[in-house]
């Protein structure tokens, strides 16, 4: 049966989260930012007065994680351990941990059966680090989005500035390098291009015009697959 599964993967500041939530909103899917586990799992950490090499009890929080998605939520919010995530989750002292707790080979197999019970519920648009390599490698679209380093963190800061932050250029720049690093050296589910994968460069794109291009692939692959059935 075709099951759609549409995959996004790439680093800090692409545009992954937006484009996602975009082409789910245009196709009617549901949306998945897998990142948002992983800076759940940060926040509890932190929560507990756990050190971030405490990956014990990382291991213990992320096996205990509860997961909703709220379905009738436009913004495809989720609930975890009973608490709506929120703004929180993108505080300067999660972002300093997010990637050093997610690179623990425990820690990612513990919340994989998590985000792999969400993709099999239907139709579905996931991103993250490795969602095409690992979590879905099957999916039937898988994209990578990418853009130069320096575009990336212009990204972040304005973003960072609209919400009010206060925050300068050149830390939002070493944090966004130091998270890219550890994500694709790390040895387990490093990030990478996924097999099959179309890589998309953002850096003179808008956001509606990359997702308008990943809806025309799917468009693409939907009207292949109608024709062999
Ligand atoms: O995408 P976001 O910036 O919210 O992700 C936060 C962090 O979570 C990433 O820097 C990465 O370390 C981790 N992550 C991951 N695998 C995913 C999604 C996020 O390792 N699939």
């Amino acid at each position: 049966m075709f099951q759609p599964v549409i995959t996004i993967d790439g680093p800090v500041g692409a545009g992954k989260t937006t484009v996602g939530r975009l082409v789910a909103g245009e196709l009617g899917f549901a949306f998945l930012d897998t990142g948002v586990l992983y800076r759940a799992l940060a926040m509890l950490l932190l929560r507990v007065g756990a050190d971030k090499d405490d990956y014990a009890q990382a291991e213990v929080i992320a096996r205990n994680m509860n997961v909703k998605m709220l379905l009738e939520d436009e913004h495809h919010m989720l609930e975890i351990n009973g608490e709506v995530v929120s703004e929180e989750l993108y505080s300067p002292d999660i972002e300093q941990i997010v990637s050093h707790v997610a690179q623990q080979p425990r820690v990612r197999s513990s919340l994989l059966p998590i985000q792999r019970d969400i993709a099999s519920t239907g139709p579905i648009v996931l991103v993250g680090r490795d969602v095409g390599s690992i979590v879905c490698p099957d999916a039937e679209l898988k994209i990578y989005i990418d853009a130069p380093v320096a575009v990336r963190a212009e990204r972040k800061y304005l973003e960072k500035i609209d919400s009010g932050d206060t925050i300068s250029k050149s830390i939002i720049l070493s944090l966004l390098q130091n998270r890219d690093e550890v994500d694709s050296d790390r040895d387990v589910s490093p990030l990478v291009v996924p097999e099959r994968a179309i890589v998309i460069q953002s850096e003179n794109l808008s956001a509606m015009q990359v997702a308008t291009l990943i809806i025309s692939y799917f468009s693409d692959l939907r009207g292949r697959e109608e024709q062999l059935t």
